[in-house]
């Protein structure tokens, strides 16, 4: 059995959802911008539909999700979130593509109101410092419901993204065992509105993001065990 209740803030404009055993609502944001947020809510999107009936809900104005999806050729729905009401009863999972910089107000309703909030991060000095600053305003309102995902991580010898990732971890953030790696074939993908499936043809993007939804569902499992 599954249940899923769903309520709209009109004030602040995020819905607000409570979603119970594995039927998830995963949240995607950050304090900084371009950090990867639509292409990983793209892609969880993609990994959970594999799963079950999943929807994306686009809450940046800048509609990047809803425009992805505009060809047509993409294996689940992307709606506008002010129009979840309408759709959500349809599906098992859902996953919020949010706008950049959130306020705190924003941070404590989206971090309240998912089963998972993923936190995209760059292994670079500055997306690393406004994480820091993103994990202690979560701190601040006591919420744990959080995971890290490196993205954009170029490759090896290049050590940015494991000197990212001991770093998090040695600052006690929950870090994603995945990064995503950095591959042209996430902006063509973007620009043809597919997934990176559809173009990368050694699958080494989706190969990424399937792992980390695995990840997120090991987790899920386990709480709900
Ligand atoms: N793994 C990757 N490898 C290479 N390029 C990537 C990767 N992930 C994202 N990008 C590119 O980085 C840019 C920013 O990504 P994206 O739009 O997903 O970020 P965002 O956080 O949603 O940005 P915004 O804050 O503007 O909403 C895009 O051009 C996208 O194609
Ligand atoms: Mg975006």
């Amino acid at each position: 059995m599954q249940l899923r209740h769903y309520a709209y803030d009109l004030n602040s404009g995020i819905g607000i959802y409570s979603a119970r055993i594995l039927s998830m609502v995963i949240s995607v944001a950050s304090y900084k911008g371009g950090v990867g947020k639509t292409t990983t809510s793209i892609h969880l999107a993609a990994y959970f539909q594999t799963l079950a009936p999943t929807l994306l809900l686009d809450g940046d104005l800048n509609r990047s999700s809803l425009r992805w999806a505009e060809p047509g050729k993409l294996p689940f729905q992307v709606v506008d979130h002010r129009q979840a009401a309408m759709h959500i009863h349809r599906y098992q999972h859902v996953i919020v593509d949010t706008q950049a910089r959130p306020d705190e107000q924003d941070m404590k309703v989206l971090a309240g109101s998912c089963d998972l909030l993923v936190l995209p991060c760059t292994p670079d000095a500055i997306s690393l410092q406004v994480l820091g600053d993103t994990a202690a305003a979560l701190r601040k309102i006591g919420a744990s419901n959080y995971r890290i995902l490196l993205t954009v991580v170029p490759p090896r010898p290049n050590r940015d993204g494991e000197e990212a990732r001991q770093y998090l971890t040695s600052s006690g953030m929950p870090v994603f065992r995945t990064g995503i790696r950095r591959l042209v074939a996430f902006q063509r993908a973007a620009l043809e509105g597919v997934t990176v499936a559809e173009i990368d043809r050694k699958n080494l993007g989706w190969a990424d993001y399937l792992q980390a939804g695995e990840e997120i569902l090991s987790a899920s499992r386990s709480v709900a065990a």
